[in-house]
């Protein structure tokens, strides 16, 4: 059985968490955890600070009482000087990071994943939102498929070299 757990930088098993690992050739696909988890720290951090920025919520990932991979969402927050914001200046969803650990990846985890995780975003926790987006670099394949398969759709904009797609909450 798939099941999340939230963690911090802070939780017992975070030195598990950053032990988890892709293969060297997704090194470019996706951050470590060991940085997911300091930025996510840093965001609420300056978040609970100044009311701005963008809220993380990261979560580790167990099949059974393994933990297997990673997961984090963001609420953002509409920022007046980013010229490139995702859907204006409406606050959004962003499914922030998804690792899967090598040697668990290909056995359906990464879609069963999105589908918990999405669970959670279409309550709306952390406030409204019309879209819940997500980018990947354009050759991860693996990426483009567990997230279409749940339904999200390319909206043709490259941000940062990566592929956006988003899907409407
Ligand atoms: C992308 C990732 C999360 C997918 O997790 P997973 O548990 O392997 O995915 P699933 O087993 O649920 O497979 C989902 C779909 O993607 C396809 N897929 C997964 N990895 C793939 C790969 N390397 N190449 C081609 N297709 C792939 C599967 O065949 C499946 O498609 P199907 O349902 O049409 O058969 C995982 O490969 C990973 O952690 N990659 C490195 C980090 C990364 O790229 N994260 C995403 C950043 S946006």
């Amino acid at each position: 059985m798939i099941t999340l757990k939230p963690i911090s930088i802070l939780s017992e098993e975070m030195p598990m968490c950053i032990a988890l690992e892709v293969y060297p050739e997704q090194e470019d696909y996706v951050a470590n955890n060991a940085y997911s988890l300091a930025e996510a720290y840093e965001e609420n951090k300056n978040h609970a600070e100044t009311g701005k920025g963008e809220i993380a919520v990261p979560y580790a990932v167990y099949e059974n009482d393994q933990m297997v991979g990673f997961a984090m969402y963001g609420y953002f927050f509409p920022d007046p000087e980013d010229d490139e914001a995702y859907d204006n200046q409406n606050p959004i969803y962003y499914f922030w990071r998804l690792l899967i650990d090598k040697n668990h990846q290909r056995r359906g985890i990464g879609c069963e994943v999105v589908r918990q995780v999405m669970d959670i975003i279409k309550e709306k926790p952390q406030g409204d939102a019309k879209y819940c987006y997500v980018s990947y670099v354009p050759d991860n394949i693996g990426s483009k498929t567990t997230f279409a398969n749940y339904g999200f759709q390319e909206d043709g904009r490259e941000i940062d070299g990566e592929t956006v797609a988003r899907y409407a909450l």
